[in-house]
């Protein structure tokens, strides 16, 4: 069989945090062995929700790359490129949007959410309600058989599966239907107890150093029912095990449950221990984004490769769908 096409995307929106690392990017990271993978920093997507305010967009684009890079993603192996950087996305959104129903994208329960959550800006746009049939666009233009995501985004890529589809059944086949390759994210919260997240200030970033990663644990919530030092604590309440039960070796962690139940160890020293193993991950990452963004030009030439190994491939597709639909003159 011949080796799987991959893509996946991301919108710049800033520096990744452990919970991007672990949902998605460490996922992206050992696909890279067995598929050929597309990467994509998806800046027209910011664009939708951000539209009013585009200014931190390109710098954002930055962070992003230094981050994939420094948690593994390979430019030798896979193509790292960013979507405004290859317009025939563009032209093939386009065409899609001729013969995509306006209420499959009307049903979309992402849409309704975010429009919902976003309530401060006006998201009742074009661009937004078409925000899937560009996803769609940015993987089939890759003729992509396998797309990691996490759950949020299976109902686009379930919209994309549909559009192809039709495509295929009004023109002819000529994409194949990309399959979901679900993410498996460890339960993370961030260090409220809340889901990680950049919006609620409670993420630990892999751009952050040892000393800030220390800081925030230590501020971090723990079980709230261990109020004072000599309380008994119960680790199946507490955010902060969470993290041990991906970092910690068992026979610590155990020592660890029995000292927090029986007020043996206070949340200080369990703290201490965790960041000692978290570090031992995020250690190697933070030194090489450190190394990787002191190098002038690095970024600027890794996307400049990406970008025309990504237009070659979009292009080929380009010529099949016009082909498809009779356009060729
Ligand atoms: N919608 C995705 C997200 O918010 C980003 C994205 C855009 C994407 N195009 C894609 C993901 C193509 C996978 C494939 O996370
Ligand atoms: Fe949580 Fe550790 Fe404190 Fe127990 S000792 S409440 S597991 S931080």
């Amino acid at each position: 069989m011949a080796t799987p096409r991959v893509l996946s995307g991301m919108r710049p929106t800033g520096q990744l945090h452990l919970g991007n690392y672990l949902g998605a990017l460490k996922n992206w990271v050992a696909l890279q062995d067995s598929c050929s993978c597309f990467f994509s920093v998806v800046d027209w997507h910011a664009l939708t929700t951000d539209y009013h305010d585009p200014s931190a967009i390109t710098a954002n684009i930055r962070e992003v790359v230094l981050d994939w890079l420094a948690a593994g993603v390979d430019p030798e192996r896979a193509t790292l490129f960013v979507q405004s950087d290859v317009p025939a996305h563009a032209e093939l959104f386009l065409l899609l949007g001729m013969i995509t129903p306006t209420p499959w994208l009307e049903r979309n329960p992402t849409f309704k959410d975010v429009r919902e959550n976003l309530k401060d800006r006006d998201l009742s746009t074009y661009g937004f309600l078409g925000y899937p049939v560009l996803q769609a666009a940015d993987i089939l233009i890759y003729r992509a058989d396998q797309v990691p995501v996490g759950v949020d985004q299976l109902p686009h890529l379930e919209l994309a599966r549909e559009i192809a589809r039709r495509f295929n059944h009004i023109y002819g086949e000529t994409f194949p239907e990309p399959a979901s390759l679900m993410t498996e994210a460890p339960k993370m919260s961030g260090l409220d107890g809340r889901k990680m997240s950049k919006s609620y200030g409670n993420a630990i970033y892999l751009a952050d150093d040892e000393e800030t990663m220390r800081k925030k644990m230590a501020r971090a919530v723990t079980d709230t029912a261990r109020v004072r030092r000599t309380d008994p604590g119960e680790p199946d309440n507490c955010p902060v095990f969470d993290f041990h039960r991906m970092y910690t070796p068992e026979e610590e962690r155990a020592e660890i449950v029995d000292g927090c139940r029986t007020a043996g160890i206070g949340c200080f020293d369990c703290k201490r221990q965790l960041c000692d193993h978290l570090w031992e991950e995020l250690g190697p990452i933070h030194e090489r984004r450190v190394a990787l963004a002191a190098a002038p030009g690095r970024i600027e030439e890794i996307l400049a490769a990406g970008a025309e190994v990504a237009r070659v491939e979009a292009e080929q597709t380009m010529e099949r769908v016009r082909a498809a639909m009779k356009l060729v003159r």
